[in-house]
């Protein structure tokens, strides 16, 4: 049977401003500066042998800044063609809070002219912009007023918001507010290991409830100014398999699952036209590991397309369009990347044909880029970036990728 996608289904790549433009001045950037050198030393007990072999940009500090990383912000023009010569009729990018407004209130005309450039880009080519509003970086002066944490930052991220639905409302008409909350939240939050390292459950509840009024209103903000536009989020949905067969094993996955997983979209169903889903792998959690002859990629994640098919058949309860905003693979042989997409849409049209009304594909990610605490040596990219020259060369997945998008269809 041949496996065909639906009709105008959006076909693309995903990017965000802090891991490939350059030259961003964000509280990411300044984290950089003084953290570059720990992250460079922790890298010995961080990754396995192999890794570090593979790898050896790992234990250099300026691996860890992300400098003028691929210059996209330049070379933008350049990428969406070699976008559009891999067929992609979508593409999802960020804009940067931080150079549109880069002091409190005062918002920066070049800024708002380069993103217009951007997007002008992308539609002359047909290519449809999906605009994320907030991929985690935060201009100085919110970091200095206590970061997303503070009770001020869903009135600051609206008005931001507000100028950006008023600016660009009629060239873009897919939104998606926030990257993420959970994973942000969790990493910078709990867990500590992102700025603002922070330690601390009962801010995990303070900054996801923060997000979730953020959210909200920047939903009826966009929807008030033009009413056609479709916004959501891009959620981070991961498959947890809880081994060892205990039913409370099973109880504790369901809860954790849905604590860390859908807890925001049920918390702000009203408030989302679709579903962006930003999807890798399977996280088994119990008490035996369960043995695998699946492949993993450069970052450890396990390879399991089955994965893709079981979140997007949780998420069907909520009846609304899916987007699948992130899905991709740190690969920089390029090795099983091909494999990887093939597979992992074969669980997506699985899903479709149980009834789930999945609408496009952004792979994770057009350009290799960099990857937040682990710099630059993971490599995303459906194109390689030579950081010294800032040449691209496009892999061979690309052009696999290209085939299924043409023939719209896995055959
Ligand atoms: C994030 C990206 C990141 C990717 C790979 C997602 O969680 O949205 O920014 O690069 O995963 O780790």
């Amino acid at each position: 049977m041949r496996k065909k996608f639906p009709e105008n289904f959006y076909w693309g790549a995903a990017t965000s401003s802090h891991q490939v433009e350059g030259g961003n001045v964000n509280d990411w950037s300044e984290w950089e500066k003084t953290n570059a050198k720990r992250l460079s030393e922790e890298a010995k007990k961080r990754w396995p042998d192999w890794q570090k072999e593979k790898f050896p940009e790992m234990f250099q500090e300026k691996n860890y800044i992300s400098g003028r990383a691929c210059d996209h912000y330049n070379l933008f023009e350049k990428d969406f063609e070699i976008a559009k010569s891999l067929g992609h009729n979508a593409h999802r990018f960020s804009i940067e809070w931080s150079r549109i407004e880069p002091e409190e209130g005062k918002f920066n005309e070049e800024a708002i002219e380069h993103y217009r450039q951007v997007i002008q880009s992308l539609k002359s080519r047909n290519i449809e912009p999906f605009v994320t509003l907030w991929h985690w970086t935060l201009p100085i002066w919110m970091r200095d007023l206590g970061g997303v944490k503070s009770k001020k930052f869903p009135k600051y991220f609206s008005r931001y918001v507000e100028k950006m639905a008023q600016v660009f409302g009629q060239d873009v008409k897919f939104w998606i507010t926030l990257n993420e909350p959970n994973i942000y939240t969790g990493q910078s939050y709990v867990i500590g290991c992102w700025p603002p390292q922070k330690n601390n459950v009962v801010f995990y509840y303070q900054v996801i409830k923060n997000l979730i009024k953020a959210h909200k209103q920047s939903f009826n903000i966009i929807k008030n100014i033009n009413p056609q536009a479709q916004v959501g989020i891009a959620q981070s949905y991961n498959f947890f398999e809880f081994l060892g067969g205990k039913i409370i094993n099973k109880i504790v996955g369901k809860v954790v699952g849905y604590v860390w997983s859908l807890y925001f979209l049920d918390r702000t169903k009203k408030q989302q036209d679709f579903i962006g889903l930003n999807n890798y792998y399977r996280k088994t959690v119990g008490f035996k590991s369960k043995k695998t002859d699946n492949k993993f990629s450069n970052l450890s994640w396990e390879i399991f397309p089955e994965a893709i098919y079981h979140c997007l058949m949780d998420l069907k309860k909520y009846q609304k369009p899916i987007y699948i905003t992130e899905n991709g693979l740190a690969d920089v042989e390029d090795k099983y990347r091909a494999e990887f997409i093939k597979s992992y849409l074969t669980n997506v049209q699985r899903a479709i044909q149980e009834g789930v009304d999945v609408r496009g594909y952004f792979y994770w990610s057009l350009l290799d880029n960099f990857e937040w605490d682990k710099g630059f040596w993971p490599r995303f990219g459906l194109v390689e970036v030579n950081y010294q020259t800032l040449e691209r060369k496009i892999r061979p997945s690309a052009w696999e990728y290209k085939k299924i998008i043409e023939n719209n269809s896995l055959d």
